[in-house]
């Protein structure tokens, strides 16, 4: 089955009032440009909700001005195809107008858990998600939401911005979804040439080091992320941070860690920006 593609929020709330009637409704926001990351997102959405809705929205408010908000790579047929093997309800793709109306003066800004990391590098990125995602929900109405845990702070900042403003959404976590050499899934990774992908590879790689080694009792939070250093430094272009964090709040942490606390990464490979982590003490080493 294909599923029905709308392009207004009133049609969208028609659609899922229609099929509510007490029955669950599954959410995967995304900004298109679909791989296995995303569909196993849809695939959980299912799991929990008679009714998957799948948004499609390169938001331009989370977009630096020197970011890739016009180069993004946009395929709406493909993504609709991809979106039908997998069992999506409805595809919701709004014009920008639809999301940002003329006029449109308000802005929500999650506090603590958005600062550090992405936050720090990317000025206003998480206002916009927060904003996007809020007005999302508002849309769809109450659901259940799938976020993935590659995109680890925003999922925070997402389940933050739920609580506090009382949004009649639950939250789901998904764990990262890899390619077979065990490269995170990402839209972005189709900027990469065949070495800038090779040369990627070592950010799966230092993850993969410094979750064995906790594994095997390592709890210095300096071998731990110089593990991951060590093996991006020289393959990467620049690296922007290799941090273990509280992996609840993301507040930084002792030079020991504890039983549990997540480690990022981000950086650049060529003009490709690629982030990637692991919760250390709950994920399997991501190279298996
Ligand atoms: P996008 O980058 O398209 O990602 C949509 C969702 O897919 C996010 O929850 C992201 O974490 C998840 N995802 C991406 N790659 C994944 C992977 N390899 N494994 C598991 N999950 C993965 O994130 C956004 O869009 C936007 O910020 C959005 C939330 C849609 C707001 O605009």
């Amino acid at each position: 089955m294909t599923p029905r593609i709308v392009k207004t929020v009133a049609e969208l709330r028609a659609a899922c009032e229609q099929v509510r009637g007490g029955a669950r409704v599954g959410f995967v926001p995304t900004m298109g440009a679909l791989h296995e990351g995303h569909l196993a997102l849809v695939r959980e959405a299912s799991r929990h909700a008679a009714f998957a809705v799948v948004s499609i929205f390169v938001n331009p408010t989370q977009f630096g001005p020197k970011e890739d908000l016009s180069r993004y790579p946009r395929d709406l047929q493909g993504d609709v195809a991809k979106l039908a093997a997998v069992g999506a309800h409805l595809v919701f793709a709004p014009e920008p107008g639809e999301m940002y109306a003329p006029g449109d003066d308000t802005r929500v800004r999650v506090g603590h858990v958005a600062a550090p990391l992405e936050g720090e590098r990317r000025p206003g990125h998480f206002e916009g998600v927060a904003t996007v995602v809020t007005k999302l929900f508002a849309a769809v109405g109450p659901c259940v939401a799938v976020f993935g845990r590659k995109d680890y702070q925003q999922l925070l900042v997402v389940r933050r911005l739920v609580r506090d403003l009382l949004l009649p959404v639950q939250i789901v976590g998904h764990p990262i979804v890899r390619e077979h050499d065990g490269l995170a899934m990402s839209s972005r990774n189709a900027y990469l040439s065949s070495d800038e992908r090779a040369r990627a590879l070592s950010i799966v790689r230092g993850l993969d080091a410094a979750s064995r080694a906790f594994a095997g009792g390592q709890r210095r939070r300096a071998e731990l992320e110089g593990l991951v250093r060590s093996s991006i430094e020289s393959a990467v272009t620049s690296v922007d941070y290799v941090e273990a964090r509280d992996a609840d709040g993301l507040d930084a942490v002792g030079e020991q860690l504890g039983e549990r606390a997540a480690l990022l990464v981000a950086c650049r490979v060529g003009s490709t920006r690629l982030i990637d982590n692991v919760v250390l003490g709950e994920d399997p080493p991501p190279l298996g």
